[in-house]
């Protein structure tokens, strides 16, 4: 099954992506972690990407599309895929659209998350990661047990650069100018689907399965 999680920075989109992993067994491919990851490896594409995340802009098209055409050819890939936060642009969609026709593969579901601006910021600036495996947590809504400590490996939690409020609110105009006309584009190709995200994560991922797997028309 190939899936794109698609809604504004905060929505959920990481969070739902690593439950569908367990849900459905195929890998969530995130740009924004693979360009973190970068970053702090400090490879060249890592140090082009910074100054553009820094920033709260999207990393150029180009390089993000070279980083989704390398990862969707490994072999952990060919049973299906989550795409978390690509396509960004009507133009790297139209590349993923190129890139899976030439190996005879296409998209069958666009989960479009929507959340209010106001719930977002309050996310975000929440929102902490464990520096050892990657989970996510929220200081309020979804806390780990021992505070700054990840609940699965014990590891120190911390804050992403780009979660600063002012940073926050430059990447909600981005999404809204070049994001979010992805809507549309989906919804033309009768690919989409909208998902309230607010609510219980537990329920936000039942809803995102019932329409992956066809229980609702
Ligand atoms: P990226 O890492 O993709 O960030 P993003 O899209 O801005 O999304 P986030 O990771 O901030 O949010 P999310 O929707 O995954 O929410 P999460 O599940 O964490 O991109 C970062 C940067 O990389 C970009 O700004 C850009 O520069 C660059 N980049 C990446 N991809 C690119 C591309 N394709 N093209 C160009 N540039 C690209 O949840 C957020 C918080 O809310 C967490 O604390 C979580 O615990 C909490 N939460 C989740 N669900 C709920 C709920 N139901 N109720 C309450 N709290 C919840």
């Amino acid at each position: 099954m190939n899936l794109v999680l698609l809604g504004p920075p905060g929505a959920g989109k990481g969070t739902q992506a690593k439950l569908l992993v367990k849900a459905l067994s195929i890998p969530q491919i995130s740009t924004g972690d693979i360009l973190r990851a970068a970053v702090k490896e400090q490879t060249p594409m890592g140090a082009k990407a910074k100054a553009f995340m820094d920033d709260g802009l999207l990393v150029p098209d180009a390089v993000v599309v070279g980083i989704v055409e390398e990862r969707l050819a490994k072999p952990d890939c060919v049973a299906g895929f989550i795409l978390d936060g690509f396509p960004r642009t009507v133009s790297q969609a139209d590349s993923l659209r190129c890139m899976l026709e030439g190996q005879a593969r296409s998209i069958e579901h666009v989960i479009s998350i929507s959340v209010d601006n106001d719930e977002l910021l309050g996310r975000i600036t929440g929102r902490r990661t464990c520096k050892g495996c990657g989970k996510g947590y929220h200081i309020c809504f979804d806390a780990p047990r021992v505070p700054g400590k990840c609940d699965e490996c014990g590891a120190e939690l911390f804050q992403r650069d780009d979660d600063r409020e002012e940073t926050m609110r430059k990447r909600l105009e981005v999404y809204d100018l070049q994001t979010a006309p992805l809507i549309d584009y989906y919804r033309n190709a009768s690919l989409l689907r909208d998902v309230r995200g607010v609510g219980s994560i537990e329920s936000i991922q039942h809803q995102i399965l019932s329409i992956v797997q066809g229980d609702v028309g």
